[in-house]
């Protein structure tokens, strides 16, 4: 038995939140990759015309040839891979027979199990070419996504990820929604702690090396209010406005954070064409 088994590789709780050693960033590091490699093979099919439903079969297919369990099919009775988010609805899109056209935004969402550990993110994807406004909100996303990663490290708080993201996003014009937020996740797909992405800067838990969740902004052009429709879990924008959204699963290391959904071919955030 070496150092690592008896002290890397524990895992213990500190109040609420898990902390975890080296077999866990292990773990989250196969599932990350796979959930990353889903999207990344979607790229190519989100375009006009294609059905929302044909997108969450192909993620599905893929995720199950690659070694990975969809978290999400059959969870609290959610019968599909992915989460499909088009134009002002803020997350948890239900695929269906509806078709994808030109000039929307969508959000995909998956969530994988490998080895019984969760990976879990999300991007956003134009189809076709794409209006100036929700190419700026993409950006705003993901700008407030990388603000909110950029806090990360051991003692720093979970108050001040959201505090950095609302901070910036704010400052744009934008709106943060606050009836979602991120979450601890490991063996667990939902666990402790509620990660939010508003707040004050040295607020909340303190962050230790070990802990895992996922950091995932949903941001609005208009107000911050949403309303979830009744199948129970589509969530649109109340005021009708865009939306936007984009999530990593990380690690908190001895000094800083590890990504494991990061894209590994860099395409985390697809090029949107713009119009004209
Ligand atoms: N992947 C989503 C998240 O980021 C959860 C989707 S739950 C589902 O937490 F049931 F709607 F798929
Ligand atoms: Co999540
Ligand atoms: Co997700």
């Amino acid at each position: 038995m070496t150092m690592t088994d008896t002290i890397s590789d524990a895992e213990y709780r500190t109040g609420e939140i898990r902390v975890h050693g080296s077999e866990g960033f292990e773990g989250m590091r196969k599932a990350g990759r796979l959930a990353a490699e889903c999207l990344d093979m979607l790229i190519p099919h989100v375009v006009p015309g294609v059905s929302t439903g044909v997108l969450d079969d192909l993620a599905r297919e893929f995720v199950l040839d690659n070694g990975g369990l969809p978290a999400c099919l059959g969870y609290k009775g959610y019968m599909h891979t992915v989460c499909i988010s088009t134009n002002h609805v803020v997350c948890h899109g239900i695929p269906s027979d509806r078709l994808l056209r030109e000039g929307d935004v969508a959000n995909i969402d998956v969530t994988v199990i490998v080895d019984g550990w969760h990976g879990d993110t999300s991007r956003m994807y134009g189809v076709g070419q794409v209006s100036p406004r929700a190419r700026r909100l993409v950006d705003v996303t993901y700008e407030g996504l990388e603000r909110g990663l950029a806090t990360i490290k051991p003692g720093s708080t979970f108050g001040d990820i959201g505090h950095a993201i609302q901070k910036y996003v704010e400052a744009q014009r934008c709106s943060v929604v606050r009836d979602f937020c991120g979450h601890g996740l490991g063996r667990v797909f939902h666990d402790a702690p509620n990660v939010l992405h508003f707040g004050r800067a040295g607020e909340g838990p303190v962050l230790e090396e070990g802990m895992f969740f996922t950091v995932e902004p949903m941001v609005n052009l208009g107000r911050p209010q949403v309303k979830v429709l009744s199948d129970g879990w589509t969530a649109v924008t109340r005021d009708k406005s865009l939306s936007a959204q984009c999530e990593h699963s990380v690690g908190v290391t001895k000094d800083g954070i590890e990504i494991f959904t990061a894209s590994p071919t860099g395409q985390f955030k697809p090029a949107i064409a713009g119009e004209g």
